[in-house]
């Protein structure tokens, strides 16, 4: 298969997560990419993939890109910060010629931008021990106190939908109340979860404290690496809307009333499953 081909018409977009966390940028990706389509493939079987070790999330990674490939994918976005310090580079090898879009975490922005010299990120083990985070890390913040706060808690409230400032209060004053004593400023979040935990997260820390999401600039860069790039918003006044195929492979009913409630609109999904050889199918 000739992967480098470019769209004809509208683009195709595998969007890939451990779970609903990836939800967060493909709601940026919609708005940045209005007639594009997507599937969107949530390896919840595998949930959470943060206490994972990097080549186990590889694998799932390779097998979910090979199949949205298989799909006629144009490119793929692993809306995934632990799959992303997992797979990234190793899937850019293993197929080249696709534009692969990956998360790492934001702490570029959040160190120009502090005054206390402060910042906290918010990710997930497998993150926190990735060569991405290690990497930006050496090179933006070198003059700056980085505090990681791993948080599988905050992954499975966002999971069940428990994400209203009284569920999430008490990890909050446990976890997040020192840093803020401490007199951080920025909250960098590193895991595609935490974003629908913004509204929360900015009650609690009031409005001197900046929290970062990177899901507006990880769907500008998929803009910019679409092949014969899409246009952009201004110039498709009549576009229709996007159609994502939303794909499970854990519990299809579950995904389906908390992927709905987080995005706030009624969605329908498809049940995939992983076969003996790897890859993933519809038995
Ligand atoms: N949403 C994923 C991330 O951005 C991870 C959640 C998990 O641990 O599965 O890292």
């Amino acid at each position: 298969m000739n992967h480098s081909a470019g769209p004809a018409s509208a683009p195709l977009i595998g969007v890939l997560d451990s779970g609903v966390g990836g939800l967060s940028i493909l709601r940026a990706l919609r708005q940045e990419l209005p007639a594009a389509s997507f599937v969107y493939i949530a390896d919840q079987i595998h949930l959470p993939y943060g206490p994972r070790p990097l080549d186990e999330i590889r694998q799932f990674a390779h097998g979910i890109a090979r199949h949205l490939l298989d799909r006629g994918a144009h490119a793929i976005v692993v809306a995934c910060n632990a799959a992303s310090a997992a797979s990234l580079l190793y899937l850019r090898q293993t197929f080249p010629g696709v534009p692969f879009v990956g998360m790492e975490p934001a702490v570029k922005p959040a160190a120009a931008a502090t005054h206390t010299g402060r910042v906290a990120v918010l990710t997930t083990a497998a993150t926190a021990g990735g060569p991405l985070y290690a990497r930006v890390l050496d090179r933006f913040a070198a003059n700056v106190d980085v505090r990681t706060v791993v948080w599988p808690e905050l992954v499975l409230a966002v999971e069940t939908n428990r994400i209203a400032l009284d569920d999430l209060r008490p990890i909050f004053d446990r976890d997040l109340a020192p840093l803020l004593a401490e007199g951080v400023d920025q909250i960098v979040l590193a895991c595609t979860h935490f974003p629908f935990a913004a509204q929360a997260l900015r009650a609690y820390v009031g409005p001197d404290v900046m929290i970062v999401d990177p899901s507006p600039a990880i769907a500008r860069q998929t803009r910019h690496v679409l092949p014969d790039h899409a246009p952009d918003r201004s110039s498709i006044p009549q576009a229709s809307p996007s159609s994502v195929d939303y794909c499970t492979t854990g519990n299809l009913a579950r995904f389906t009333v908390v992927a709905s409630a987080l995005l706030g609109e009624s969605i329908q999904a498809r049940q995939l499953t992983w076969q003996a050889d790897g890859s993933l199918g519809p038995d």
